[in-house]
């Protein structure tokens, strides 16, 4: 039988004959790149893991309230509940690990956006700051400013550092798609990393997954390739063991890892206040939680169902639960997920080896870019279809020690999922203006709490976000800052007028540029004494 009769025939076994609907149209090169598509895919595999989604949103239960309970109030913190003393403490427990270069961050960067809809990855993504600084020149900044204030507080711990760990003390971790590995991997290595040893970032690529109909075919996105998806940020654990990326971990003796979505504007990468938090509980797995902002938002929280740690989707509770509320007035399922993740070393391990990656598939219907549709009037049209993923947090469910960590969502958490809106539509949450704004608005508090005065254009104080508009920007670079601190000498008794973009010595070059250029955010400091 020859090898083409051989696909022919298991395709039909699994339903999947319409894959070869084009192969007497399309040329030798063609049929030879859908031929090699076909063969890479497990169709046993992946006709059971579409079979097990589908159960899934079957199943897709709404959790009523015997099953779910909010997160025990010991294992709950809180960033506003907490002394500064105990703040501090937290502090240099994260900072030590940080100094002795036992920790890593990861970045979940294999998303494709589609909602942004911009055709690159959205860490290349440039809000409009006025340095023009991307999602990925930000995050590599901050870990550099957490680095160098780790070694500041921390100097002995460095001492001894062997080979594998004389480099940069944290290193990154960038979860990929086929979508955007090369793009990143190519933006990075154009600009000399962001300032960071090329060795300390290591990028990896997750995996995909194909797209299915309702009706469980895969879709042929064109008459010669395979419809593929990556298969969600839970794709994470899968991709951690087809490239190694524990025993690399382990072999710069990395204990911990800090998990983030690329696109939070505010993360703190690496946060040493969560670390220390986590640390102190003794946790497996933490996660950070902001407070819902109403009960209907469309946020997942974390809670315990049937006795796992969850994150359950607002589409999965009751508006009597999601309105549900404690004595003290706060909702009792308020704690919501803005992917921000800890984990132990040991702890990844045990869901590779012990778990196998066998996390909980869930489906996502989204438009698909097809020749075959299923229904030949339409061919060519992007269909909706239904992408396969698994989610990061779903392996909360095997944590023995879990804790969450609440935070300010002002001072940390900004999505960026949709662009803005064309003028005179409804605006959307999570833009690039959103984002910006509250880029800005934090960074207004930063320079008036380390005791700075602000003036817009007129002269007039600013003190609040509403006086701010993106024509009136507010920077404070990532090498100057990493969390507000640091600020004093540069701001202590100073006024400075809008726009305002303060940069490190060694961003003097980008500073004069934009003087040169005319640009907006100038470091406008005024230099003027206040006392
Ligand atoms: P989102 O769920 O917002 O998905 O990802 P997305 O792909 O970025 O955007 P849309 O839904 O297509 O508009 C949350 C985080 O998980 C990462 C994203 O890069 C983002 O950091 N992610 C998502 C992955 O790393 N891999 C995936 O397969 C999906």
């Amino acid at each position: 039988m020859s090898d083409i009769e051989k696909l022919r025939n298991k395709l039909a076994h699994y339903g999947q004959l319409h894959l070869l609907e084009f192969w007497d149209e399309i040329n030798d090169d063609e049929r030879k790149e859908l031929f090699e598509d076909l063969s890479e895919i497990d169709f046993e595999e992946v006709t059971n893991l579409y079979r097990r989604a589908m159960e899934s949103r079957a199943n897709g239960r709404e959790k009523s309230d015997e099953h779910i309970q909010p997160i025990p109030a010991d294992r709950r913190g809180s960033i506003v509940k907490s002394s500064p003393a105990v703040l501090k403490a937290y502090e240099d427990a994260g900072m030590e690990q940080i100094a002795l270069g036992a920790v890593a961050v990861l970045l979940l960067a294999g998303g494709q956006g589609t909602r942004l809809g911009v055709p690159y990855p959205k860490g290349m993504y440039d809000v409009g700051l006025p340095s023009r600084k991307t999602l990925y020149q930000i995050q590599a900044e901050r870990i550099q400013c957490l680095e160098r204030l780790a070694l500041e507080r921390f100097p002995a711990r460095n001492q001894n550092f062997d080979d594998h760990r004389r480099h940069g003390l944290i290193p990154w971790f960038v979860m990929t798609s086929e979508h955007t590995k090369e793009a990143t991997q190519d933006f990075f290595a154009q600009n000399n990393y962001f300032g960071l040893n090329p060795e300390d970032v290591i990028i990896f690529e997750q995996g995909m997954l194909p797209c299915f109909t309702e009706s469980g075919k895969i879709i042929l996105e064109s008459r010669s390739r395979v419809a593929k998806a990556p298969d969600g940020n839970g794709g994470l654990y899968q991709a951690l063991k087809d490239n190694e990326i524990l025993s690399k971990m382990e072999s710069r003796a990395i204990e911990y890892v800090h998990v983030y979505g690329v696109d939070n504007l505010l993360v703190r990468v690496g946060d040493p206040v969560f670390l220390g938090y986590c640390l102190a509980k003794g946790a497996d797995c933490g996660a950070k939680a902001v407070e819902k902002a109403f009960p209907t938002e469309a946020v997942g929280v974390f809670c315990v169902c049937d006795g796992h740690y969850e994150v359950v989707e607002y589409s999965e509770i009751s508006l009597e639960t999601a309105q549900r509320r404690n004595k003290d007035g706060m909702l009792t399922f308020g704690a919501g997920n803005i992917c921000n993740h800890f984990f132990t070393v040991k702890f990844l391990w045990d869901v590779i080896k012990k778990h196998g990656c066998s996390m909980r598939l869930h489906v996502a219907r989204r438009k698909i870019n097809t020749a075959w549709t299923g229904n030949p009037e339409s061919g060519g049209e992007p269909v909706v279809g239904l992408k396969l993923e698994k989610f990061v947090f779903d392996v909360f469910w095997w944590s023995q020690h879990f804790a969450t960590w609440e935070v300010r969502r002002e001072d940390e958490f900004s999505a960026l999922k949709n662009a803005d809106g064309a003028p005179g539509t409804e605006p959307l949450p999570d833009t690039p203006t959103s984002a910006r704004r509250a880029y800005f608005s934090l960074h207004l508090r930063w320079i008036l709490a380390a005791g700075g005065s602000v003036v817009d254009q007129q002269g007039n104080p600013v003190t609040e976000l509403s006086t701010l508009n993106s024509a009136l920007p507010c920077e404070v670079s990532p090498l100057v800052s990493y969390a507000g601190e640091g600020l004093k000498s540069m701001a202590d008794g100073k006024l400075f007028k809008l726009p305002i973009h303060l940069t490190a010595p060694e961003e003097e070059k980008l500073r004069n540029d934009m003087l040169k250029n005319n640009c907006i955010g100038i470091n406008n400091l005024i230099n003027t004494a206040l006392k």
